[in-house]
C-alpha cells in the first residue's frame, strides 16, 4: 500500500497587519522589513479565534476536497507550536471534537516550522504500514499569541493561519508520496526558543514580566544554518530519488524569508516559475506556511494533478526536512 496526498485546504484570518502598521509599534521601517525578509503583510487571528478554530476551517476544506466524510478520517495529526492548551488536551483532540469525530487517533507534534513535513512523514508511515487509511494532517498557528510585539527582531516576521491535507492509502504507485527526509539537531536548540512556561522555567510572575513565553531568535545564525541545511537536504532528496531540479514543477519552501528561499532556489538553479512565494502576504506562519502556500497555488489553478512538488522546511529545534511528491 502507498500513501498519496489527496487534497489540500487552508484558512487565512481576515485581519491584516502591514509593515506600515509596525512603524508605529516598534523602531522599524517598511523598507527594512521588505529588504531583509520579503514580507509586506501578515494575517492575524481574532482575539477569540483559537489555533484549533483555524485548523478546523482548513480541515473542512481539505476533507471536502478529498471527497470524504469526517467519519472516514481515521487519524488526525496536528503540527503546532501555538497549541490551544499548554499540556493537554492536544490541539488535534480539540480539532477532532470540533469536527464531530470521536473514537479517532489524534495527537500533536512539535517540530516548529518543519511540523507539516514531519506530519506528512508520520501519515505516510501509518498508511504504508496498513494501520490507517485516511489521515488528516493540520499545520495551524496563532503565532501572534507567542510574539513579543515590543521586540522588532521577531515581531515583524510572524503571522497566523492554518493549512490541512488529507493523505490516503492508494495502490497506484504513480500517486504515491515519493520520499520524505526529516532531521533535527538539538545542539542548536537555543537559536530559536520560547524559554518560559515549560518545566525549565515554569510560569511565574518573573517569567511573564520577562516575556519568556514569547519567541526568542538568534536570527542571523539561524539564517546561515537554514541556507546551508536546506540546500544540502533538497540536493540529497533529489539525488536519492534520481530526480533532477528541472523535473520539479513546484518548489514549495517554508516561507520564513525571501532571501533564504532565493539562496536555496539559486543553488538548485530553479526558475522563478518553479518557486512558490507567499512570504510577502502571509509572513512566517511556521507549520502552516507550506500547506497555505500549496493551497494558494491550488486555488489559483497553478497546481495541477500529477505535478511534482518539492517541499522544504526549517525551524526551531533545530529541525529540517524535505518531501518529494506528486499532487
Ligand atoms: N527593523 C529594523 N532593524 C532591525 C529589525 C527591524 N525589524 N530587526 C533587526 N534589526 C536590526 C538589528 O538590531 C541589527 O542592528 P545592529 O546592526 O545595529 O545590531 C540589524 O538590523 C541587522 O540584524 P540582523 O539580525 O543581522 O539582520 P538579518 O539580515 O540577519 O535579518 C532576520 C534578520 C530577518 C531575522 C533574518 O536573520 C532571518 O530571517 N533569519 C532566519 C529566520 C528563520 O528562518 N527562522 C526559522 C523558522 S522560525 C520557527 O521555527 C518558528
Amino acid at each position: 500500500m502507498y500513501a498519496a496526498l489527496k487534497s489540500i485546504g487552508a484558512y487565512i484570518p481576515k485581519k491584516v497587519l502591514t509593515n506600515k502598521d509596525f512603524e508605529s509599534m516598534v523602531d522599524t521601517t517598511d523598507e527594512w522589513i521588505t529588504k531583509r525578509t520579503g514580507i509586506k503583510e501578515r494575517h492575524i487571528a481574532a482575539e477569540d479565534e483559537l489555533t484549533s478554530d483555524m485548523g478546523v476551517e482548513a480541515a473542512k476544506v481539505a476533507i471536502h476536497r478529498a471527497g470524504l466524510k469526517i467519519n472516514e478520517i481515521d487519524m488526525i495529526v496536528c503540527a503546532t507550536i501555538s497549541p490551544d492548551y499548554f499540556c493537554m488536551p492536544s490541539t488535534a483532540c480539540v480539532i477532532a471534537s470540533k469536527l464531530g469525530r470521536t473514537n479517532v487517533t489524534a495527537f500533536d507534534i512539535s517540530a516548529a516550522c518543519t511540523g507539516f513535513i514531519y506530519a506528512l512523514a508520520i501519515a505516510k508511515a501509518f498508511i504504508e504500514s496498513g494501520m490507517k487509511k485516511n489521515v488528516l494532517i493540520v499545520g495551524a498557528e496563532k503565532l501572534s499569541s507567542i510574539v513579543d510585539y515590543t521586540d522588532r527582531t521577531t515581531c515583524v516576521l510572524f503571522g497566523d493561519g492554518a493549512g490541512a491535507a488529507v493523505v490516503s492509502a492508494t495502490r497506484k504507485k504513480t500517486e504515491a508520496i515519493t520520499d520524505i527526509h526529516v532531521s533535527a539537531d538539538g545542539n542548536y536548540g537555543d537559536l530559536l526558543m520560547t524559554p518560559g512556561c515549560g518545566v525549565k522555567n515554569p510560569c511565574s510572575e518573573k517569567v511573564i514580566e520577562e516575556k519568556l513565553c514569547t519567541m526568542k531568535m538568534k536570527g542571523n545564525e539561524t539564517f546561515k544554518i537554514a541556507v546551508r541545511t536546506l540546500t544540502s537536504d533538497v540536493v540529497n532528496i533529489l539525488n536519492d530519488n534520481e530526480v533532477s531540479a528541472e523535473d520539479i514543477k513546484h518548489f514549495i519552501p517554508h516561507q520564513a524569508n525571501y532571501r533564504i528561499i532565493k539562496a536555496v532556489g539559486d543553488a538548485l538553479k530553479l526558475t522563478k516559475e518553479q518557486v512558490v512565494l507567499t512570504v510577502e502576504k502571509y509572513g512566517n506562519t511556521s507549520s502552516a506556511s507550506i500547506p497555505m502556500a500549496m493551497n494558494d497555488i491550488w486555488e489559483s489553478g497553478r497546481l495541477q494533478h500529477g505535478d511534482t512538488m518539492l517541499l522544504d522546511a526549517f525551524g526551531g529545534g533545530l529541525t529540517w526536512g524535505s518531501a518529494l511528491l506528486p499532487f
